[in-house]
């Protein structure tokens, strides 16, 4: 199958979803096209094996999601900040899942010390993460379970980001019940595991 019919493949699956979604629920689009009330917001990996509604089964308007490469939270990304202030002040979420998953690109990378060119200025946050926590994965002698180790890492630091940010700061000043977890995926069964929840306001 050539490029052009790809594409024509991809507009023909949107237009079944979205017939087989009104099937179940006529009302649906109209229903989100005058709100949005997400309960979560996801900051994950932009890997294609990880789309967030999916493997969580919720349906749009559930969900509000931010995802880059690694699923990294910079205090200085005015993208990342900007979504999380958005879905922290006034979609008023409850919850701010960071995902990182085993099997991470971005992660392997760091560990192999692999160049991809302009990228490796970004994963320089997770080259950060292993110098941190150097003496740690130094006493893992297999190379797999210290990659594995550094995904796991790599979330908890950036969770630990989030719970830093002004926004989050000032919600749960306010007293917002707002909670942060650092949750990983693992692509080999599908399943999600919980590392750490911080539950607000503190
Ligand atoms: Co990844």
């Amino acid at each position: 199958m050539g490029k052009s019919e790809d594409l024509k493949a991809l507009f023909q699956k949107n237009r079944q979803w979205a017939d087989n979604t009104k099937k179940r629920d006529p009302q649906f689009f109209e229903k989100l096209a005058q709100l949005q009330a997400p309960k979560f917001m996801w900051i994950g990996c932009a890997d294609s094996r990880v789309p967030a509604t999916e493997i969580t089964g919720l349906l749009p308007g559930e969900m509000f999601v931010h995802r880059n490469v690694a699923n990294i939270v910079v205090h200085t990304d005015l993208n990342c900040l900007s979504v999380l202030q958005f879905a922290v002040e006034i979609l008023k979420v409850d919850h701010v899942i960071v995902c990182g998953h085993y099997g991470c690109g971005g992660i392997k990378a760091v560990c192999d010390a692999a160049q991809f060119g302009l990228i490796d200025n970004w994963l320089m946050h997770v080259k950060d993460v292993e110098n941190k926590h150097a003496v740690e994965l130094k006493k893992i002698k297999k190379k797999d379970e210290r990659f594995s180790r550094l995904c796991e890492l790599n979330v908890m630091e950036q969770a630990t980001h989030v719970c830093e940010t002004t926004v989050v700061q000032d919600a749960w000043k306010k007293g917002q019940q707002l909670s942060v977890h650092a949750v990983i995926y693992d692509i080999h069964d599908g399943l999600l595991k919980k590392l750490w929840s911080k539950v607000g306001p503190k």
